[in-house]
C-alpha cells in the first residue's frame, strides 16, 4: 500500500476458532513464495516465552482476565519488535495467523473494552495492509472443531464465540478489512483472498 511506513506487504487473517485460518495461511505464504516474494510466516499466541505461557493455559487452565490480556501484550510486543518490524523493513511479506484483532474479539468477549484493547495495541503494533476476516457461523465453526455445543460448558462456548465473531465483524467498514465467507469450499476461499490482493495493486 502506498501509505504504508515499509517496504513488505502485511497481512494478517483472523476469525473464530475453525474458520481454517491457518491452512489459509499457509497457502497464501506459499503463493508469495512462487512469485519470489521473501515470506514469513507467523501466529499468535506466538512460541515466545509468553505465548508459551499463554498456550499451556489452554491445557493447564485458564489466567485469570487481566493477567491473561496482559501475557498477550506482551506476547505481542516482543513479536512485533523481533519479528514483525524488522521483516517488513527488509521488504518481506509477513503473514500472521492472529493479530491483536484476536484480542479484541476474545479478550473483549471475557469483559474487556474492545476499543480500550485495540487503543493499547495500536500504540506499538503496526495496522496490516489487509486483514482477512474469515467468517463462518457459530454453529459450523463448533461442528468443525468438534464441539456440538450441547452441554453447559459447549453453551458457554458458543456464547462466548458468538461475541468474538460479532466483534470481529464490528471490524468490517475499517478500509484494510476483508470479510470472507469461510464456508465455501478451500479453492474457492483462496481465491476470493487472491482477487483481493490484486485488486490492492
Ligand atoms: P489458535 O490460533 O486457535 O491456536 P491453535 O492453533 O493452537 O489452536 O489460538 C489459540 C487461542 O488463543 C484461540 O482460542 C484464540 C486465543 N487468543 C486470544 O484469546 N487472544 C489473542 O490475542 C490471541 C492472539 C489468541
Amino acid at each position: 500500500m502506498t501509505d504504508s511506513e515499509h517496504s513488505g506487504l502485511f497481512l494478517v487473517l483472523e476469525g473464530i476458532d475453525g474458520t481454517g485460518k491457518s491452512t489459509h495461511a499457509k497457502r497464501l505464504a506459499s503463493y508469495f513464495s512462487a512469485l519470489g516474494r521473501e515470506v514469513v510466516l507467523s501466529r499468535e499466541p506466538t512460541d515466545g516465552p509468553w505465548g508459551k505461557k499463554l498456550r499451556d493455559s489452554a491445557t493447564l487452565g485458564r489466567l485469570e482476565p487481566e493477567q491473561e490480556l496482559e501475557y498477550f501484550l506482551r506476547d505481542r510486543k516482543e513479536h512485533v519488535e523481533q519479528l514483525i518490524k524488522p521483516a517488513l523493513a527488509e521488504g518481506k511479506v509477513v503473514i500472521l495467523d492472529r493479530y491483536y484483532f484476536s484480542t479484541m474479539a476474545y479478550q473483549g468477549a471475557r469483559g474487556f473494552d474492545p476499543q480500550e484493547i485495540r487503543r493499547r495495541n495500536e500504540e506499538f503494533a503496526p495496522q496490516p495492509d489487509l486483514l482477512f476476516l474469515l467468517d463462518i457461523d457459530v454453529d459450523i465453526a463448533l461442528e468443525r472443531i468438534g464441539s456440538r455445543g450441547d452441554t453447559a460448558n459447549q453453551f458457554e462456548k458458543r456464547d462466548a464465540l458468538q461475541r468474538c465473531r460479532d466483534i470481529f465483524l464490528s471490524l468490517k467498514e475499517e478500509p484494510f478489512v476483508r470479510v470472507i465467507s469461510a464456508a465455501g469450499a478451500l479453492d474457492e476461499i483462496a481465491h476470493k483472498m487472491i482477487d483481493c490482493l490484486n485488486d490492492m495493486k
